[in-house]
């Protein structure tokens, strides 16, 4: 029977629950985070169906993701294929993917997957954002679950599939160059917003109490604890996956407003990240399976 790595990452376990949802119904298959893999001079895969399951970050792929494909070696893999999870504007990575298979691989996708869930940026993009319920969760969770059925069967078939993405920001979020320049300036507003504005991005305020998970579920290495406080590392790169701001206990951690950009972490409530305990998500980093 034929191996099925399904690689993926989540910053609050939509895209986990998405992998292991899939390892139920696939046989032979084994979930593998990618950030415990992504620091590996080679990533190399012996397995002849490759799944990719993450997020959609700024109507795109994660950071990591990229370098993820990028790395891995695909020699004995016959089937490719990707979903993003998302809350629902536009999503253009699959192109970016396609690119980076063709360019690094001479590879494509052989289908391609979207699936709407709970918004886990909501705290910082939306005023007034309402934390979703049990109820909104669960019919959520249904919809994912019949769809991953679906998912699963075009898998196991290895059939061609590739999602029609229905929003109407498509057009405007495909045009290669509107989501370069998009790109660019979040990884910059993340990363680097120190240097310009001699500000951070992140900021924790005075409800912390010094207990550390922020560091500890920081998929990239950037938060470090000094003095019981969170500091975010100028050398090392931001992932985005908002782990920190939603899992901070004291709902500490907030984002910055910048400059025509209003943050609303202060006021808002967090995502309740019902798939994914603090273990879960810390448990990317230190995973030892490979295949
Ligand atoms: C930095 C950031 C940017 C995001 N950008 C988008 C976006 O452009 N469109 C969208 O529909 N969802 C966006 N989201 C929401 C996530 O894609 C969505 O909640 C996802 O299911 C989270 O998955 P995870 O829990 O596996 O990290 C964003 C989330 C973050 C943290």
């Amino acid at each position: 029977m034929q191996k099925v790595a399904l690689y993926y990452f989540s910053g609050t376990g939509n895209s986990l629950f998405v992998a292991k949802e899939l390892e139920k119904r696939i046989p032979n298959s084994v979930i593998i985070p990618i950030v415990s893999v992504i620091n590996k001079e080679k990533i190399k895969t012996e397995a002849q169906v490759l799944g990719i399951i993450f997020p959609c970050h700024a109507l795109t792929v994660p950071l990591v993701v990229k370098q993820f494909i990028k790395k891995i070696d695909i020699q004995s893999t016959k089937y490719i294929f990707a979903i993003a999870t998302r809350y629902g504007t536009a999503f253009r990575g699959f192109e970016t993917i396609e690119y980076l298979l063709r360019k690094k691989h001479k590879r494509y996708l052989n289908s391609r997957f979207i699936l709407n869930m709970c918004n886990n940026e909501a705290p910082r993009s939306q005023k007034g954002y309402i934390v979703p319920t049990k109820e909104d969760i669960n019919l959520i969770e249904q919809n994912t679950i019949r769809k991953i059925e679906k998912i699963s069967k075009i898998i196991l078939n290895g059939e061609s599939f590739s999602e029609k993405d229905s929003s109407v920001l498509v057009k405007i979020a495909s045009n290669p160059l509107s989501s370069y320049f998009v790109e660019k300036l979040i990884v910059i507003l993340m990363n680097f917003s120190e240097h310009i504005g001699g500000v951070n991005y992140f900021y924790h305020d005075n409800k912390c109490n010094g207990c550390g998970i922020c560091e500890k579920v920081c998929l990239s290495g950037k938060i470090q604890l000094n003095r019981n406080e969170p500091v975010w590392k100028k050398d090392t790169l931001c992932y985005m996956c908002y782990a920190c701001v939603n899992i901070c206990p004291q709902m500490s951690i907030q984002v910055k407003n910048i400059p025509g950009v209003r943050s609303y972490t202060v006021e808002n409530g967090r995502y309740p990240h019902p798939y994914a305990s603090i273990n879960d998500i810390i448990s990317q980093k230190n995973h030892e399976d490979n295949i």
